[in-house]
């Protein structure tokens, strides 16, 4: 392994990359710690990635272990959308995760885990520890067939183990597809069958409070319709029996068994893919959002950094699941890079009771600590009788991230968890994104409750009217865009990437669209409003508005219908959905319940509507559209001025819906 801290450029590269080799150089010869450290810092390192991004990330970029130095730091246009940081440089994101550490902490824990059942001892894993696992498990994956370029995916409740698979995919080369364990088994197939994945990893089942998720029975139930799959390897966690088919089954401890500790990392280009995420958007099914190894690497990593402020021997704790990104940026990659102890939760926060997130943060001292918006909403609901009992005194910084947090939570956050001396970091960011985008940076820039407040170094963003044009000046609000590319942006969505440009590089011209709306305050903090597409935010949890309407229109009695979000009091966004049976039913109840049971089918529990309502129609337009505007009137409640309906090919039907309305 190569660091480039002592790397001396050939003159051959010298003369066929010149620029990239020079900014290289200057890398090497000012190694600056890329930590910002004070406010004054904060606005330097801005301006400097904002006037000379090249020489900014190269410098940042020449802190990890490069198996090969790159050609170019960054290549772009937005027009069809390509985008290459690093180009040229070779590497494996687990020697910088893994490797690179081990002289300096390999003592050190890396991974803390903390069991459903609080009667379980907890595990730990040092970094050296966690360096064999990966490549013990990174050499069974090789020995059942896995190559460089396969996918992988990875279906497990929050254990040590999914760390360590997407550790061992990366090793050897291998893209992992993590589907988050509460979706169903058609929603784990369609994510298999978009990424045609040879290989699954998967548990006997997964404990969630006082239920435990039979995965292999989800699992075996999803490979009906899945040909692509050769291998199945199941992680015995829970011991529930399990059906088994020869051949295509196997358990992790057996083929684990007399697998070498040692595994040489694959030699991965710069763009080669790192994973793919699947993730909701306002049409069709949900797209496998690709990201790829030393732009997601430096982006990860520079974010968990600065944001979060980690010192050495700092305990922290994310409380997401490795299904969605922020577990794969902030629970694995980002702190691992950073030499960080992170704590693997399992359980959930109301069990045994509301008390669970507090007594974990007093027992392994957590400094750091990364929550959403609604934990914190359902948490503050159950009272402070629950938050009493506990000290929390080791608390030095409390993230939130996901959806927008409204100022009673956060407040209730900062008093009663931070007790008013913990930094708060609203973090805001996207599936695309990789990681943190605007946030402020822990005892660094100023919190604003509410506020995400201020672009972290990289990032430009913008603010755009209805016409398309660029708000300039503060005191504005208008759709986020972002102008210029970060290292930790995705490349494309998993084979269409037409869909990819058209989704988010085609609504305005020469900027990445992020879907939500944004102000812009007095001094420029940002706050984010909310989506402005068809995507409902559920607890922090995309959902396409599409994508559960045809999980409802699977029912035979269901004709036509239309979702839309509304204000819910715990989970930010409720999910209410109007629906046309070919009858009225008769017995509603049982119709409601039917119809859950089919999204639950169809998608995972997550995205069961909250309300349901029974309709005769539809507010169309006389194109054939629904106008979703005034069903999110209704949903809300605000049926006061529905707005012009002359418009409508029925207006009538407007007044029935409401006159129906449930409230
Ligand atoms: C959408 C992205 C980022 C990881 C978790 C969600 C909303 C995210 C915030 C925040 C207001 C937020 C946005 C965004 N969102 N963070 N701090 N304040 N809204 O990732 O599933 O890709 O969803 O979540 O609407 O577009 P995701």
């Amino acid at each position: 392994m190569l660091s480039l801290h002592n790397f001396k450029p050939k003159i051959g590269n010298v003369t066929r990359n010149r620029a990239g080799i020079v900014t290289l150089k200057q890398a090497i010869k000012k190694r600056m710690n890329s930590r910002i450290r004070n406010l004054e810092e904060y606005h330097k390192a801005y301006q400097e990635s904002v006037s000379q991004p090249e020489k900014f990330w190269a410098e940042i970029a020449a802190e990890f272990s490069w198996k090969k130095p790159w050609d170019k730091v960054l290549e772009w246009n937005f027009r069809d959308f390509n985008v290459k940081w690093f180009d040229g440089a070779k590497l494996n994101i687990t020697e910088n995760c893994l490797d690179r550490h081990l002289e300096s902490r390999g003592d050190q824990v890396a991974i803390l885990w903390e069991s459903n059942n609080p009667e379980i001892h907890g595990r730990q894993l040092s970094y050296r520890q966690l360096h064999t696992e990966v490549c013990k498990a990174a050499n069974m994956l090789k020995n059942l067939g896995v190559k460089k370029g396969d996918r992988v995916c990875i279906y497990l409740p929050m254990v040590p183990e999914a760390a360590v698979a997407m550790l061992a995919c990366a090793r050897i080369g291998a893209i992992h597809s993590v589907v988050f364990a509460g979706f169903s088994a058609q929603s784990l197939a369609d994510r298999i069958h978009d990424a045609q994945c040879a290989y699954v990893i998967t548990a006997d089942g997964a404990f969630r409070g006082s239920k435990s998720i039979a995965l292999k029975e989800i699992v075996d139930e999803a490979l009906q319709q899945s040909p692509s799959v050769k291998k199945v390897l199941v992680l015995k966690h829970t011991a529930q029996p399990v059906h088994w088919q020869e051949g295509r089954d196997c358990w992790w401890h057996e083929e684990l068994e007399g697998c070498s500790e040692h595994c040489e990392a694959a030699t991965m280009d710069a763009e080669d893919m790192l994973f793919i995420l699947y993730t909701s958007g306002s049409t069709g099914k949900p797209k496998g959002v690709v990201h790829t190894t030393a732009g997601y690497m430096v982006w990860s990593a520079y974010t968990f950094r600065n944001v979060f402020q980690y010192e050495k021997g700092d305990v922290y704790w994310c409380t997401a699941d490795v299904g969605w990104i922020t577990g794969h940026s902030y629970i694995v990659y980002g702190p691992l890079l950073e030499g960080a102890t992170t704590l693997m939760f399992e359980g959930i926060p109301t069990w045994p009771d509301a008390g669970r997130f507090w007594q974990i943060i007093d027992k392994y001292k957590v400094n750091i600590f990364y929550t959403a918006p609604t934990a914190i909403r359902s948490l503050m609901a159950h009272g402070d009788a629950f938050v009493y009992p506990h000290s929390l005194a080791s608390l030095k910084t409390l993230g939130t991230v996901g959806e927008p947090i409204n100022e009673e939570a956060w407040q209730w956050y900062y008093d009663n968890i931070g007790k008013g001396k913990c930094w708060v970091v609203d973090t805001w960011w996207q599936t695309e994104t990789g990681g943190i985008m605007i946030s402020p940076l822990a005892h660094i820039t100023p919190a604003k409750p509410t506020y995400a407040t201020l672009p972290l170094p990289g990032i430009q963003p913008v603010l755009v009217n209805g016409q398309g044009e660029e708000i300039k000046g503060n005191n504005a609000e208008g759709n986020l865009c972002i102008k210029f590319p970060w290292p930790g942006m995705l490349r494309t969505t998993y084979g269409d990437h037409e869909r990819c440009r058209l989704n988010y590089f085609s609504t305005y011209e020469n900027r990445y669209f992020t879907g939500d709306g944004c102000r812009r305050d007095f001094e420029g903090n940002y706050r984010i409003i909310g989506r402005v597409d068809d995507v409902i935010n559920v607890s922090g949890h995309r959902m396409g508005t599409a994508e559960v309407e045809n999980a409802i229109n699977e029912h035979p009695h269901v004709i036509e219908s239309a979702v839309v979000g509304f204000p819910h009091p715990i989970k930010g966004q409720g999910i209410y959905a109007y629906v046309i049976c070919d009858h009225l039913p008769q017995q509603p109840e049982q119709r409601k319940k039917e119809i859950l049971e089919m999204v639950t089918k169809m998608i995972g529990a997550i995205a069961k509507p909250d309300k349901i309502q029974f309709v005769s129609g539809l507010p169309k337009t006389r194109s054939g559209k629904i106008m979703r505007r005034i069903l999110r009137k209704i949903a809300e409640g605000d049926t006061g001025n529905l707005g012009d309906t002359s418009t409508l090919l029925d207006p009538a039907i407007v007044e029935s819906i409401r006159d129906g309305a449930l409230q």
